[in-house]
């Protein structure tokens, strides 16, 4: 995987500053659903890793389920639309809802998802995103808790990917996108 080259890669947000923010994220959560029936809804694959570290600062219970989103391929420009490929385990009924983004960019995903979650008859429904690109937005979201605004460049690590490399990083990073094409060789 030659393109995994950290070489490509600027870090803009470290492991300590994510670290004192999900600690300020898992504490406001904590507080605003003090007596409710949370239920933390990951969104497969990017937010695992922010899912996991905010679950552990959570001070209250709350039960964890999966869903799968994917409105990418292998590129960094959305395909536009969004297939849900993975069902929940959990009945959502009369709970409380938080859906867990790694990062929410045209907001097509997340809004699609709120859609559908609210069919399972939930007491709420809200989201807790790790990143926010406003820039790129093409759909209207509510976003209840948020980690970092970013500029509209495509990111990596801390579970974000591009085509799966740099997921395992522990910081946030921009992909240099010129230096992932293979450029065209050059006979002299
Ligand atoms: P949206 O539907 O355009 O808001 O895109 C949401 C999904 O696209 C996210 O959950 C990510 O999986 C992926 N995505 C959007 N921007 C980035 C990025 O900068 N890096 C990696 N993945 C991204
Ligand atoms: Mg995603």
């Amino acid at each position: 995987m030659p393109y995994c080259d950290e070489d490509i890669i600027e870090v803009i947000i470290t492991q300590q500053q994510i670290a004192a923010r999900i600690a300020q994220l898992a504490q406001q959560i904590a507080a605003d659903y003090r007596d409710k029936h949370l239920v933390l809804i990951g969104v497969l694959t990017g937010s695992f890793v922010f899912l996991s570290d905010l679950m552990r600062q959570l001070d209250r219970p709350c039960e964890v389920d999966f869903l799968d989103a994917s409105s990418y391929g292998n590129g960094t420009v959305s395909r536009g639309e969004v297939g849900i490929t993975r069902d929940l385990k959990l009945s959502l009924t009369g709970k409380d809802v938080l859906v867990i983004e790694d990062i929410v960019d045209s907001g097509r995903t997340v809004s699609e998802l709120v859609r559908l979650l609210q069919g399972h008859q939930p007491a709420s429904v809200k989201v807790c995103t790790l990143l926010d690109k406003p820039a790129r937005r093409e759909m209207p979201v509510e976003l209840s808790y948020i980690g970092f605004v970013i500029p509209g460049q495509f990111v990596v690590g801390y579970g974000l990917d591009y085509a799966q490399c740099f997921r395992n990083l522990p910081f946030v990073a921009v992909l240099d996108e010129d230096a992932v094409v293979p450029k065209p060789r050059t006979s002299e």
